[in-house]
């Protein structure tokens, strides 16, 4: 059983005709580009948007008209994946680096869903390593600030070479632990120069989707 599978499609029922829809990035939003890419065929007819460069590609390999994000104007709804959800609704995003474009086109949609298997469910946020997308200019000094304020970052490594964004920018996952106010952290994050912007999502999720071990389904919604 592929609970990412489960979820991801799960999400695509909630896409009706006519709708302007942002797609996500990662394994479990694969499924629904994919799910929504077969009902395109089928005749559904909607315009969307892309989280990432492989997405997009994704997208368009399914026949999913893109359109140019300046273009497509407020959003229906959008579906994406997570690294971890906690039970206010927050998120850490950022795991496939795509945290820039989906933070912005999460901001622009009406409706966020998220897609998950059990896992990615946690009581606290900041086991897994939070991403912190930085400028190329001036990395160092950034890493330092980063380092100073107790973040314990590492750069994201591409084989030999720092992994680049599709924004050409640098990711330092910074190694956190349970972060005891993400709403903080976030602001305080995005306050230091050279940090473009940082995976956490703090109440922006609306709709929650959680495969189960067992196959069954949480649909949560943000009170
Ligand atoms: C990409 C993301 C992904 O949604 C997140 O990393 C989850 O990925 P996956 O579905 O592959 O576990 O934020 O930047």
């Amino acid at each position: 059983m592929n609970l990412k599978q489960i979820a991801a499609e799960h999400a695509a029922s909630f896409v009706e005709d006519g709708m302007k829809v942002g797609l996500g990035t990662g394994s479990t939003a694969y499924y629904a580009i994919c799910r929504i890419g077969e009902r395109v065929r089928a005749g559904l007819n909607i315009q969307a948007v892309a989280t990432s460069e492989a997405s997009d590609k994704l997208a368009r390999e399914w026949g999913i008209p893109i359109i140019p994000f300046d273009q497509i104007g407020r959003l229906d709804l959008t579906i994406d994946g997570a690294d971890e959800v906690d039970p206010d609704f927050n998120l850490i995003k950022g795991g496939g680096g795509a945290l820039l474009r989906e933070k912005i086109v999460a901001a622009n949609s009406d409706k966020l869903i998220i897609v998950a298997d059990g896992s990615k469910a946690v009581q606290k946020l900041g086991k897994f390593p939070l991403p912190v997308e930085v400028v190329p200019f001036a990395s160092e000094w950034t890493f330092k600030a980063l380092e100073n304020m107790g973040c314990q970052p590492k750069w994201r490594m591409d084989g030999p070479k720092q992994y680049l964004t599709d924004n050409g920018n640098l990711i330092a996952d910074c190694h956190l632990g349970a972060i005891a106010d993400a709403s903080e952290l976030n602001v305080q994050l995005n306050m230091l120069p050279g940090v473009v912007d940082n995976g956490l999502f703090v109440k922006m999720a609306d709709v929650v989707i959680i495969a189960k071990e067992d196959g069954s389904i949480d649909e949560l919604h943000r009170p």
